[in-house]
This record gives structure tokens, C-alpha cells and sequence, in this order.
């Protein structure tokens, strides 16, 4: 404790020296080197999304990218004086990055598409649950994992499939239903299972559809029951209280909805516990070993024990 105490004295003229030498290695760093390198991934991105860079919308999304990445760098060495600290995700596997190339770079979801492979593969799954689909950013990182692990897929979302061209995609099944009546009645999830022969259990089921109370207690309910026995259920959307999503690089999404913690509100119930959903924390509870991080709107994967532990 005495170290901490003494390297927060105040300030000499050789410290202030040292920090305009931080800030000034820190500057050209990113000047120079990291932060080029994503502002053009950025606008590669409008690129592939269609925009056209000699058409007009595409030279907006051009200077658009560019003041953001301009902004971005100027605030770098206040950020880091003043002990903040970026970290971006990089993708080293070859399944994960050839399906993530195309995803955005920063998105609502962005932070956890490692977690969600990393926590995917360490299940061994044999069958992945994916309910809310959207565009397929967690389709896209879950596809990867089960082609790692030998698995099938199936997402399950009320509105239409994605276009998913992705290596893999043939491990991929859609299912167009509300998730809840899905994993309920048995002509849904348990005729899906048989038609497929698999147990109609799920070792890895994600959920991130409508982030709200009553319906993410019906989505538990339903599809605890259909976890298998050393399974682990994902959920995105866990800290959404502030209407921010802040991640890990240190840019910020305004997602615009206090959901009234409804995601993490059903787990606690769930779980018999109260959570602050705003730090990271771990918990073992009712035989889940619980993992949370709070940025990006938050990731909580709740990994069923073999043995139940409290
Ligand atoms: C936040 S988005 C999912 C994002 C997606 N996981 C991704 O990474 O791109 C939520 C999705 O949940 C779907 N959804 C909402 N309510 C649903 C329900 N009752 N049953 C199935 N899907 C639902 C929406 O149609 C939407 O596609």
C-alpha cells in the first residue's frame, strides 16, 4: 500500500518532463502507427458495406471516418496522462479472423466476439444456441467456434436469416420463430433436435434478443432447462443502465435505452443474488461459476459446475 501512496506524490519538474516525453512517444505512437491503421479500416468498411468513395454518401462516410480518427488521436494523450488505458481486439485464430473479416470494427457488440469464441470452444460443444441474430456479428464468431469444434448451429431469431457467406456456414442452421415458444413447445426445439439427431440439449446457448425483464426471465426459464449438463448460457446486454456503451479502446456507443437493467435483473433473480453490473465481477451461484464484464453494454456467461460449488 505504501508504494501506491508513493507514487502518487506530487509531481517534480523531472516527472512533468517525463510525462511531456510520454505524451509526446504516445502521440507519434499513435500518430504514426495504430491509430492510421483503423481509421483506413474504417473506411474500408464503408467501402464493403457499399458506399461507393467517389459517389457522395461515400466521401461523407470518408471525412466522417477521418474526423472521427482525428479526434480519436488528439484525445489519445490526455486519455493515457491521465491513466487511462485502450485495448483493441485482435483476432489470431484463423476460423474467428476469417469470419469476423467484414463485421465492424466497433460496434455494440464488438468487445465480446473473442469472449464469445473463447467461452464457446472451451465447452467442446457439440450443438451452439444462438437466440437474436440481427446482422450476424455473434453468428459470425459462433460459426467459427463450431467449425473449431466439429458443432452445428442454430440461431433462432423472429425476424428473417442474415446473408452469411462465411467459412463454415454450412454447420449453420436458421430457425425464423419467437425463441421463447421455440425452445418451449415440442414441436420446436425438440423435433429440430431430433430431425438433426442430436439430445435436445444445448451446450452453449447465447442469448441477446429484446434485453427485456419479462422476456429474458421466460428465455431462462425455457432454456435453462435445455442446457446440458456441463453447458454455459452467454448473455449480452448485461449493463445497459446508462444508455452508454463504453469499450475497451475507449470509444463510446450511445445505445439511447436504459433497458431498466432488465437482462441482469432476470440472472439475479435467477441466481438468488444482487449484482453491480457496472464493475467487472465473478461469482459462483447456484451451481454457475458467473464471469461478467461490464463494457460494451456488458458480457455475463454463466458456466454450469459439474460439481455444485457455493
Ligand atoms: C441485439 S439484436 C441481436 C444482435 C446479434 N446477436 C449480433 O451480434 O449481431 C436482437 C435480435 O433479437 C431478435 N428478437 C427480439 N425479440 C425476439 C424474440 N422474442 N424471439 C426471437 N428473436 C427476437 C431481434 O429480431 C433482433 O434481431
Amino acid at each position: 500500500m505504501s508504494e501506491k501512496l508513493l507514487e502518487t506524490k506530487p509531481l517534480g519538474s523531472s516527472h512533468i518532463e517525463a510525462s511531456r516525453s510520454a505524451v509526446h512517444a504516445a502521440a507519434s505512437e499513435l500518430l504514426g502507427k495504430q491509430e492510421s491503421g483503423s481509421s483506413s479500416f474504417e473506411v474500408n468498411l464503408d467501402r464493403r458495406n457499399g458506399n461507393s468513395m467517389g459517389s457522395r454518401k461515400g466521401v461523407t462516410s470518408y471525412w466522417y471516418a477521418s474526423a472521427k480518427g482525428l479526434l480519436r488521436r488528439a484525445r489519445a494523450p490526455f486519455y493515457r496522462l491521465s491513466g487511462g488505458l485502450r485495448y483493441s481486439q485482435r483476432y489470431y485464430q484463423e476460423q474467428l479472423r476469417t469470419c469476423l473479416a467484414g463485421s465492424k470494427v466497433r460496434s455494440d457488440i464488438s468487445d465480446h466476439l473473442g469472449v464469445l469464441f473463447s467461452e464457446t470452444v472451451l465447452t467442446r460443444p457439440r450443438l451452439i444456441v444462438e437466440l437474436g441474430t440481427r446482422g450476424g456479428e455473434s453468428t459470425r464468431a459462433l460459426i467459427a467456434a463450431a467449425t473449431v469444434c466439429d458443432a452445428k448451429m442454430l440461431s433462432v431469431d423472429i425476424d428473417p436469416a442474415p446473408p452469411l457467406e462465411v467459412p463454415g456456414r454450412e454447420r449453420w442452421f436458421f430457425v425464423q420463430s419467437d425463441d421463447v415458444s421455440f425452445g418451449r413447445e415440442p414441436d420446436g426445439f425438440e423435433s429440430w433436435c431430433a430431425e438433426h439427431e442430436l439430445a435436445p440439449e444445448a451446450d452453449v446457448i447465447f442469448i441477446d434478443t429484446s434485453h427485456l425483464y419479462q422476456h429474458t426471465r421466460d428465455e431462462i426459464a425455457v432454456w435453462a432447462q435445455r442446457l446440458s449438463p456441463s453447458g454455459v448460457l452467454l448473455f449480452h446486454d448485461t449493463n445497459m443502465q446508462t444508455g452508454l456503451a463504453g469499450r475497451l479502446d475507449g470509444s463510446v456507443a450511445y445505445n439511447g435505452w436504459d433497458n431498466q437493467r432488465g437482462v441482469i435483473r432476470a440472472i439475479e433473480e435467477f441466481l438468488g443474488r444482487n449484482y453491480d453490473e457496472q464493475s467487472f465481477f465473478v461469482d459462483i451461484a447456484r451451481g454457475f461459476l458467473v464471469t461478467h464484464r461490464p463494457n460494451c453494454s456488458g458480457f455475463t456467461a454463466l458456466r454450469r459446475l459439474a460439481e455444485h460449488a457455493e
